[in-house]
């Protein structure tokens, strides 16, 4: 790293942090960054330091240049920090270059329209039960009955899990989920985890035998490279659609549905204008921002508004600041469901873009859809918890009441 911060740096907060993220209003600090520090080095106590870019633009340059900014050691700060996510090279998301374009080119497969049909009747499905039922007893923790249940299911179809394990797969993987590593729920977390992983390798081994329509089958029956993929790729990159699709999708459910409970006049005018389910969706994803950042690592010395970089920095991206820069949107803290053009950069961009925005946007839609046809009003009974983490952010309970329409 060499240069200076471009002027003095009044208001800093430790980004590392988790519970920076779950308890403060960062919203003035991106502003600031934005403005006067776009690029900034941020200091990590006795560890090396990271770069912290802000503004929309140089989000994008970043993420688009896989060659000079890879993601083969990880794509999270916590893990680039610490060395090397144990994926790396071998799971989608921390992988780069030819392996990177050819498993991603096996999986596309599975998250084509014709593929996603079967899913998306599935959460529409689920959403109009879970909601119903949630309706009928007049409210309830909106996360755990609803916000998690609907993309665990949606994986479940789209990997190929058999109904008769799913209610099984469902609470692992919701074990797996919870809790810090030092506590309780941290080491039931890490049995969940075994467990879950076992779980897909004898899976995957009933796939290699007996080939399915499902994403598993084309884990297991492709090549990468001209070599299939060895039990523990199938394995990571399995777990990677999991992690990938669960949480990230569960937040924007439940930030979605307390935005809509503390703006009435945009509650109104959803229940009034049913065009507004797919930009509301776009609003929701930009409003909510789960995936908080994503890291990269300079492969060689460059520059980013006028910072020298230097080969093996850790940069991170945060899409939570781009996605409010004044620069792209008009009024960026304003929750505006009709709001178009919607640039937001909630799933990424470039090489690494999201491969399941579709199935995420889908349950979106399903969501205010289902909101449309069922409720009356909402109302937020109780306190909101939040997420204590620096990557994956927003709420992990959130009690409502709900009305029946
Ligand atoms: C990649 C966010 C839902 C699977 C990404 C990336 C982001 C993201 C930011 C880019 C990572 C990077 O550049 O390093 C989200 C959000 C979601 C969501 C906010 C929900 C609102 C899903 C779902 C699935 C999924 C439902 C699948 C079931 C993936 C995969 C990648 C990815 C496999 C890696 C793509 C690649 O590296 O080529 N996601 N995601 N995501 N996401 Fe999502």
């Amino acid at each position: 790293m060499t240069g200076e911060p471009a002027t003095v740096d009044a208001g800093a907060v430790d980004l590392l942090d988790p519970y920076v993220h779950a308890t403060r209003d960062l919203t003035g600090r991106w502003r600031w960054l934005r403005r006067h520090d776009p690029v900034h080095w941020h200091q990590a106590g006795a560890a090396k330091g990271f770069w912290v870019v802000t503004r929309h633009a140089d989000v994008l340059r970043v993420v688009r240049d896989s060659d000079t900014f890879t993601s083969m050691r990880g794509n999270m700060l916590g893990t680039l920090l610490r060395g090397r996510d144990p994926g790396a090279g071998r799971m989608l998301v921390v992988t780069d270059g030819r392996f990177h374009t050819g498993l991603r080119s096996l999986l596309v497969g599975g998250f084509a329209p014709r593929a996603l049909r079967p899913v998306t009747h599935s959460i529409t499905r689920a959403t109009r039960e879970l909601l119903r039922r949630l309706v009928e007893r007049g409210g309830g923790d909106f996360v755990a009955e609803v916000a998690a249940q609907v993309p665990l299911q949606a994986i479940c179809e789209l990997l190929g899990v058999p109904e008769v394990d799913r209610p099984r797969v469902l609470e692992l993987t919701g074990a797996a989920m919870l809790g810090e590593p030092a506590d309780q729920a941290g080491m039931e977390a890490r049995i969940a985890q075994s467990e879950i992983l076992l779980y897909y390798t004898r899976l995957a081994a009933a796939r290699r035998d007996a080939p399915a329509d499902d994403v598993i089958s084309l884990l297991v029956a492709g090549t990468v490279d001209d070599r299939p993929l060895t039990d523990e790729e199938v394995l990571l990159n399995c777990y990677n659609l999991v992690i990938g699709g669960d949480e990230t999708a569960r937040l924007a459910l439940a930030g979605g549905l307390l935005a809509l409970a503390t703006h009435d006049e945009q509650w109104v005018r959803l229940m009034a204008d049913p065009a507004l389910v797919h930009s509301g969706a776009e609003e929701i994803l930009r409003w909510t921002t789960p995936a908080a950042h994503v890291g990269r690592t300079v492969t060689a010395d460059t520059e980013l508004r006028g910072r020298a970089l230097s080969e093996g920095d850790v940069v991170t991206l945060w899409m939570v600041s781009a996605n409010r820069d004044e620069d792209v949107f008009a009024a960026p803290d304003t929750f505006d469901l009709a709001r178009q053009p919607n640039r937001h950069l909630t799933f990424g961009y470039g090489p690494h873009f999201c491969l399941g925005a579709q199935l995420a946007r889908e349950e979106i839609r399903a969501l205010l859809a289902e909101l449309r046809a069922t409720v009356r009003s909402v109302e937020v009974t109780g306190p909101v918890r939040r997420l204590p983490s620096n990557f994956i952010t927003g709420l992990s309970t959130l009690p409502v009441a709900l009305t029946p329409r």
